[in-house]
């Protein structure tokens, strides 16, 4: 008893010496949690604002806002077609702008006969740089241009390291996702200075808030249409020209075919269609955007990790994907990816092994012969990197499996580095 008494007493001691502590902890506790429920209360106030009451209050005006004709580029699959016919449902008469006449003409006619709105097109290959451009100068010098969608971009086939990346890929790259976007403002923006009204939409991408390793120059090149655009908002808006930047997650559209699980329209994936019509409506009241509300929480912490992680997934399923084909147009059939970890890094795509089956020799020499391989390089120091843990469930894994494949066998030619597997 006189031993807790004595403690009570130290409590008491020591209690009384840190209240002056104990206040301060609990004031910046108190800041700590207001600031987040204010935080809180904003977002889901501007989640609102964007995404729910324009659909009550109903649709704005867009013809009046901002003019009466529409270029979209990009305009005849994906988001640009959707983006086009959402327009197009509110009035807006819509100028195409892709590479293929045929779908341009089908697109056009398409849009003019559901909407009764004008259409016109301008088939233009935005990878061939300046020269692309004069053509479009000249089909819209009389037209009152009110709204322009930058949307033509270009992915990667698969994702890949960069020094792998063709020249002409950059190149492509540049022209199609950066400098189309700089010209195609150059060229409409002045009339709608002159009117004192337009509107100009950059697809951007949710790439543009992280660095993306194996789609480096995609996330960087959008990285850039978003600067660009929020840079141009300020320079603007006072002129009567909204421009917005639009940085949307994943939308299932061919562009991203290349993993099975982007391809397809999911909870978190709309189609075309359905991001168009949110993304539609966010214009004019917000200059940064995903455009649809599920990706609206992209800006935070969490979904910035989330994107990390995606990007990582998706990345390693892509690449795996075009392995796989690589290595079936080869004849090589008894093989398998081993994942396996790298504490250096948080993209398991750069850190799977493929073990071919020893019978298999005559096949790995087909596949270095290749034609469709770029390289194929044996990689011991890959094998020498495994962490022992990986090695004892690989081999743990291999009996199970009936294979039993020598483990000492790991360290020879049968091992290859995921990356040296690689279409042209
Ligand atoms: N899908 C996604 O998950 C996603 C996510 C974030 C951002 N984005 C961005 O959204 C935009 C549209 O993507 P999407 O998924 O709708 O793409 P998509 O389905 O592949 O459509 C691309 C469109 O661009 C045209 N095009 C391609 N290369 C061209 C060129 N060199 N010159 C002129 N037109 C060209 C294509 O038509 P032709 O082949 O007939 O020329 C097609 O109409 C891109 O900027 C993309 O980066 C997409």
């Amino acid at each position: 008893m006189a031993a807790v008494d004595r403690f009570n007493l130290l409590y008491r001691e020591i209690s009384r010496s840190c209240s002056v502590y104990v206040e301060a902890l609990a004031i910046v506790g108190a800041w700590y949690t207001v600031r987040k429920c204010l935080t809180l209360v904003f977002d889901t106030y501007s989640m609102l604002r964007l995404h729910v009451i324009p659909k009550l209050v109903g649709e704005i005006d867009i013809v009046k806002r901002y003019g009466r004709w529409a270029v979209v580029t990009g305009s005849t699959d994906g988001i640009g077609k959707a983006y086009a016919e959402e327009l197009a449902k509110r009035g807006v008469n819509i100028i195409l702008i892709s590479r293929s006449k045929e779908k341009l003409e089908a697109v056009s006619r398409s849009i003019s006969e559901t909407y009764k709105v004008e259409t016109d097109f301008i088939v233009a290959d935005f990878s061939k740089g300046r020269e692309a451009y004069q053509a479009i100068k000249e089909a819209l010098k009389d037209r009152e241009i009110g709204i322009l969608v930058n949307n033509v971009g270009l992915f990667y086939t698969y994702p890949d390291y960069f020094t792998n990346l063709s020249e002409d890929m950059l190149w492509d790259m540049i022209n199609i996702n950066i400098a189309s976007a700089n010209m195609m403002v150059h060229i409409v923006l002045p009339g709608m200075v002159e009117k004192r009204k337009g509107a100009i939409v950059n697809v951007s991408s949710a790439s543009c808030c992280q660095p993306t390793p194996m789609l480096t120059i995609y996330g960087a090149s959008k990285a850039y249409l978003d600067y660009f655009s929020r840079a141009l908002y300020y320079e603007y808006a006072s002129k009567g020209i909204f421009v917005q930047s639009l940085t949307p997650f994943v939308i299932a559209t061919k562009m991203v075919a290349c993993s099975s699980v982007t391809s397809k329209r999911s909870f978190f994936f709309p189609s075309a269609e359905e991001y168009a019509s949110h993304a539609i409506s966010t214009l004019g009241l917000s200059k940064r955007t995903p455009g649809y509300w599920k990706h609206s929480i992209e800006d935070k912490e969490l979904i910035l990790q989330y994107i990390v992680a995606f990007n990582g997934y998706f990345t390693a399923k892509a690449r795996s994907k075009f392995i796989s084909s690589a290595l079936k147009s080869s004849d090589i059939e008894n093989w398998r990816i081993v994942p396996r970890n790298n504490p250096a890094s948080d993209y398991p795509s750069d850190f799977e092994v493929i073990q071919i089956n020893e019978k298999q020799k005559d096949g790995v020499l087909t596949l270095e012969d290749h034609p469709n391989i770029k390289r194929v390089t044996p990689q011991r120091k890959v094998f020498r990197s495994l962490k022992y843990s990986d090695l004892v469930y690989s081999f743990a894994f291999e009996i199970i499996r009936g294979l039993a494949v020598p483990f000492k066998k790991c360290g020879d030619e049968s091992v290859y580095n995921v990356e040296t597997f690689l279409l042209q």
